[in-house]
């Protein structure tokens, strides 16, 4: 939650930006991106090692696995995971990867079961992940340990009710991550907040292209001058960078006189030029 103080600082940036007419004093000349970090897949290799495999990724919602027992597949990142509502209410993240020989253990989305049992030879696991269950136990050397056979566990923190895993064993929690973020999401109260509906699309992009895109409303008077361009007053639009990769958009609305502008049809961008 912002506090009044910063409130007021953040307005005051706002309309500097809308009165700005060159780009800031020391601003950096920037260089041109390379095209091929659009294209190239050793680029795109490298980002999969030190983005996706090291940063807390979002994953899904307590309300698709609302029950002890519930659990999820989960593979947007590489690695197939499986996300389980714990029978002790905790929520845990493994590689869906059987430790006999790494059959898949769950192969349907969604499901709900006290235990997970692998389809191939019937190895079971409790929901923590602990191996407790091997058929034909007579086969297997008298020393076998099962205890250091358990499903191997992936990073799974939450948000509220939002659940998030991450790669990096060594990864720091969830909260320490998110740096300012956490306590300025506080009033979208995460703990309360129910999944209406979640949708995908495969886009056929690199990644970066879909991002950026939600970045910056430069492109906004050109691109929705009929739908957003009215709500959105791109010329005192406010960016905020943070720790660990993090930023901040605050799109303001329109000051009164442009939204009544915009009520007649002529977008703020127009009008204030
Ligand atoms: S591969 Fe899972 S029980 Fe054999």
């Amino acid at each position: 939650m912002l506090d009044a103080g910063e409130v007021a600082r953040l307005k005051a940036l706002m309309e500097w930006e809308g009165q700005r007419s060159a780009p800031p004093d020391g601003f950096p000349r920037l260089p041109d991106l390379p095209a091929a970090r659009y294209t190239s897949p050793e680029y795109y290799a490298l980002e999969c090692d030190h983005v996706f495999r090291k940063s807390w990724l979002f994953a899904g919602h307590m309300d698709e696995i609302p029950e002890p027992g519930c659990y999820m597949r989960w593979h947007n990142a590489g690695d197939p995971i499986v996300i389980v509502h714990g029978m002790d209410g905790a929520v845990r993240a493994f590689y869906n990867t059987c430790r006999h020989r790494g059959a898949p253990i769950v192969t349907e989305d969604r499901g709900k079961s006290s235990r997970l049992m692998c389809g191939y030879h019937n190895w079971t696991y409790k929901t923590d992940g602990t191996l407790v269950g091997v058929p034909e136990r007579q086969d297997f050397p008298e020393d076998f340990d099962l205890s250091c056979r358990g499903l191997l566990p992936v990073r799974c923190e939450l948000l509220g009710r939002v659940i998030f895993v991450n790669f990096d064993e060594n990864a720091m929690p969830l909260k320490e991550w998110m740096g300012p973020l956490w306590d300025e999401w506080s009033e979208f109260a995460f703990d309360r907040i129910r999944l209406a509906a979640r949708h995908s699309f495969d886009l056929k992009c690199n990644w970066k292209i879909a991002i950026e895109a939600n970045m910056e409303v430069y492109h906004v008077p050109f691109i929705h001058p009929n739908t957003v361009a009215p709500l959105v007053d791109a010329k005192r639009n406010l960016n905020t960078l943070y720790p660990n990769g993090h930023a901040r958009m605050l799109a303001p609305a329109p000051h009164q006189t442009d939204r009544a502008r915009a009520r007649r049809g002529v977008p703020a961008w127009l009008a204030a030029d």
